[in-house]
């Protein structure tokens, strides 16, 4: 069993996501359940870069809805709209959407008022089509950076691979 903190602060992020990566696979070792992976991803990536909130929001109406799923954090809206808010324009656009600060994000939806800045990940199942998407939210402005569009796409090809 692996151990069950990691801390990456402070670790150069390709290192921080590298690590996180092999701690993914070893706890998810045989398990291919994707609310298992969100609940795992979640809660690894909330306490190892001690960030705002993060979750997943799943695609229960593709093309129209999504409906919170595993995450850390204080309460997130339920339901979004594909093409509301940062988590409703990735799922409706199919890419990485990164928000330096999210007053800047005309539909911004506000579930935390301490919410700075942003990045919303696409996740594609087997069949490459989207089943959720990944929303971190942090307190401060322009945490998010290419290293972890990077990082959280190769993150989330587990779904691809073993869902
Ligand atoms: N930040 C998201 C809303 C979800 S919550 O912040 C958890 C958005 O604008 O899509």
């Amino acid at each position: 069993m692996a151990e069950v903190t990691l801390d990456l602060r402070g670790l150069p992020k390709a290192q921080a996501y590298a690590d996180l990566e092999t701690h993914v696979a070893a706890v998810l070792d045989g398990v291919h359940d994707p609310i298992a992976a969100m609940a795992t991803m979640a809660s690894l990536l909330h306490f190892g870069f001690g960030t705002l909130w993060t979750g997943f929001y799943r695609v229960v109406e593709p093309g129209r809805l999504l409906r919170v799923g595993p995450y850390q954090g204080t309460l997130g809206c339920l339901e979004i709209d594909f093409g509301r808010g940062v988590c409703g324009t990735a799922a409706a656009e199919e890419r990485t959407i990164i928000v330096p600060d999210v007053t800047t994000f005309p539909g911004h939806i506000t579930c935390d008022a301490r919410s700075r800045s942003e990045i919303v990940v696409p996740v594609f199942g087997p069949a490459r089509s989207l089943i959720a998407v990944l929303d971190i939210d942090s307190a401060e402005l322009g945490t998010f950076d290419d290293a972890d569009r990077d990082g959280l796409e190769r993150l989330v090809r587990w779904f691809e691979r073993s869902a």
